[in-house]
């Protein structure tokens, strides 16, 4: 989680984070069902990001996304955009955050296509 001191672009740009998150939780609080998943393009953790250049780690996604994912209790969420991260991890209360970025699917699962295929459950 990158903190907004400094320069004003590095203000703007966790100024950015925080309204995704804000976006994301208003999101989350609107929907009426019975269970909930999250379509990101950042990351909410940093375990899908590990194998990335750790000085590009801020810009792969925002620890602020997490809070909104734990407290909704979604069944699972789904991000990009670290194509040399980690296919799966977990928030810390236990949601597996799946990493489905093209190229990390390709590298991680070369013999077949790039996608996941996974259930909600019930
Ligand atoms: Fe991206």
């Amino acid at each position: 989680m990158l903190q907004a001191w400094g320069e004003a672009p590095i203000k703007q740009f966790v100024h950015e984070a925080v309204e995704e998150a804000l976006r994301l939780e208003s999101a989350l609080a609107k929907l009426d069902t019975s269970q909930r998943v999250a379509v990101l393009h950042y990351s909410p953790i940093q375990e899908t990001v590990e194998g990335e250049p750790c000085d590009i780690l801020p810009f792969l996604g925002s620890s602020r996304l997490e809070e909104p994912l734990n407290r909704f209790s979604v069944a699972f969420a789904l991000h990009g955009h670290a194509h040399h991260g980690q296919v799966e991890g977990r928030t810390s209360s236990n949601i597996p955050v799946y990493n489905v970025s093209m190229p990390l699917l390709k590298k991680h699962f070369p013999d077949q296509p790039p996608f996941r295929l996974l259930e909600v459950p019930v």
